[in-house]
């Protein structure tokens, strides 16, 4: 039997893991343990609710908060804490880096505390290939410097040393994954995948940044939870796994898979003013996971379809996220003055 704590699993990544972690092993209990922000949705996790009432729970708290994450563990006696909790958009945090630090950084520190007070079996921390900064030539080995460029990716690099240090001074048995850009089912609509997506169905511009030859490994979620399932049970303590399929595709590629996907026009595509400091490429190697005897199934091509499928049946979800005041601000905030320009310039 384990007890495993979910941190962040009301997100993205971590409500597709929680429902892939409970429906394969029906001896395992799960807590999540999220803060419920912009991103964190309770919807997400209505299903696996309702089909594992038993196995599985849930808290509302700020991995922050070092009280709440003690009092979670000892109520819920937990032996395996796996940390997906996290502020997670670039863009985001080019406005605001604050709270990326807060969560990314000292957040994963009161984790690391915990784990060590309780003497947990494992502490296994989400992490990404941000972590090594953009990679024109070859691909990123887990040996790699960590070469951040964003304040995203500058926080969950500190948050992935912060690991590291534990290991080495107290001997606690950490895991590290490092995966590419995730696609899939509930995907919050700032995230490229999911924003063009939605805006291509409503018949609205899809704001390409800079030229749109930026290369991405866009990864199904569900081979995402299949590698970290792998560390979690072949893994060896201490270790670091990059995450990906092992092959990348343009942004622009990228977006015309969706639109013809969609049976949509291409004229919605909008070239706009780019992002800051926008990594060219990342690529990752992927062969330590594979050692292991794990495979990325779906090809980054039928990922995009896949997700796009999904959107298009699940409208209840996103529909009511784009038409909140937070999301419009945020839109507002983030695209209006580069679609004004954008369209200037056409
Ligand atoms: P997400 O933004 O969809 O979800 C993040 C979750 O963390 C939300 O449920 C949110 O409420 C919760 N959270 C945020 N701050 C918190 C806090 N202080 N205390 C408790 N909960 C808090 O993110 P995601 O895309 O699912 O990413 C999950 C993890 O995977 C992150 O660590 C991210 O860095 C990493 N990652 C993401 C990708 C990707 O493509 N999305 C790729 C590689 C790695
Ligand atoms: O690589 C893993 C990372 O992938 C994760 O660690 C992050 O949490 C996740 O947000 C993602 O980061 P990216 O910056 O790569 O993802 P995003 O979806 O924001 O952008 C993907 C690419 O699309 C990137 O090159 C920027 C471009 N883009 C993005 C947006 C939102 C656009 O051209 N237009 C847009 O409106």
């Amino acid at each position: 039997m384990r007890h495993i704590m979910v941190t962040g699993g009301a997100g993205f990544i971590g409500s597709n893991f929680v429902r892939y972690m409970l429906q394969n092993y029906p001896a395992y209990n799960i807590v999540v343990y999220d803060k419920l922000t912009y991103a964190g949705r309770l919807e997400n996790l209505q299903d696996v609710a309702e089909a594992f009432e038993g196995r599985y729970a849930f808290v509302k708290g700020d991995i922050c908060d070092a009280d709440r994450v003690e009092q979670t563990i000892k109520q819920h006696r937990i032996d395996t804490l796996i940390n997906f909790a996290a502020e997670t958009h670039v863009d985001r945090s080019l406005v605001e880096p604050g709270s990326f630090i807060q969560t990314d950084v000292y957040g994963t520190y009161v984790l690391l505390e915990a784990a060590r007070k309780f003497e947990l079996e494992r502490y296994h921390q989400i992490s990404t290939d941000e972590v090594y900064g953009q990679v024109l030539d070859g691909r990123s080995t887990e040996a790699d410097h960590l070469e951040p460029r964003s304040p995203y990716a500058a926080s969950k690099a500190s948050g992935d040393l912060m690991v590291l240090a534990y290991q080495e001074s107290w001997n606690l048995p950490i895991t590290i994954t490092r995966g590419s850009n995730n696609i899939g089912p509930y995907q919050y609509p700032e995230k490229v995948v999911p924003l063009f997506t939605t805006n291509a169905i409503d018949d609205r511009p899809l704001p390409v940044y800079g030229d749109g030859k930026q290369m991405r490994d866009y990864q199904y979620v569900l081979d995402h939870c299949t590698g970290i399932d792998t560390v979690l049970h072949k893994g060896v303590l201490g270790e670091i796994y990059n995450v990906g399929t092992g092959s990348e595709i343009t942004n622009i590629e990228m977006t015309k898979i969706i639109l013809h996907t969609l049976g949509k026009s291409e004229n919605l595509i909008q070239y706009v003013e780019d992002r800051p400091g926008h990594d060219r490429r990342y690529a990752l190697d992927i062969s330590k996971l594979c050692a292991l005897g794990w495979n990325s199934t779906v090809p980054c091509e039928a990922a995009i379809e896949q997700t796009v499928h999904w959107y298009v049946a699940n409208a209840w979800w996103w529909q009511p996220i784009k038409n909140g005041e937070l999301y419009k601000a945020y839109y507002a905030q983030q695209y209006a003055q580069r679609l004004e320009k954008g369209a200037a310039v056409g």
